[in-house]
């Protein structure tokens, strides 16, 4: 499972325009598509995705903002898949990520940051087991 990770593209990328470009960067980075899918998290569902965060003062902006539109969810294939990715990603906080980085180019803050990478392999399977089924998987 190492060679894989999970993504959401965030509901300001989303309302922004930015889907096609942040997928082409992705795929040119060297990912491969193992799923794809555009839909959306209802609050409750954000909420149990994100109940790592359930303590945070930010937890109930986080959920209100991931139930706020659609999103793109994709799993990913590449070798060292999760770390490989969030440096593609690029900071939490854009004004902190990298140039060229996907949060740098198309994210608004660090609430509205525009794209979701797992953290480790383990939440990589879970993430990709809360949104796709094994028939969406190619
Ligand atoms: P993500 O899980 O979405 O890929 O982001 P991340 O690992 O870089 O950051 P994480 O610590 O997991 O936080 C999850 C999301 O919560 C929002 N957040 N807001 N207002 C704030 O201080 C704050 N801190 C975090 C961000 O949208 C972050 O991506
Ligand atoms: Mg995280």
């Amino acid at each position: 499972m190492s060679n894989r990770t999970f993504t959401m593209i965030k509901p300001d990328a989303m309302s922004n325009g930015h889907a096609g470009a942040i997928v082409d960067q992705i795929i040119k980075a060297g990912f491969r598509v193992v799923a794809l899918k555009l839909t959306s998290l209802s609050a409750e569902r954000a909420g149990e995705f994100y109940a790592v965060h359930k303590e945070r003062p930010f937890y109930g902006e986080l959920v209100d903002f991931m139930s706020s539109g659609p999103i793109v969810a994709a799993i990913l294939e590449k070798d060292n898949a999760v770390e490989s990715f969030r440096k593609l990603i690029g900071a939490t906080n854009p004004a902190q990520a990298e140039e060229g980085t996907i949060r740098k180019r198309f994210a608004e803050s660090i609430g509205k940051n525009a794209i979701h990478g797992s953290d480790s392999d383990e939440n990589a399977k879970i993430e990709g087991d809360f949104f796709f089924s094994g028939l969406e998987r190619f």
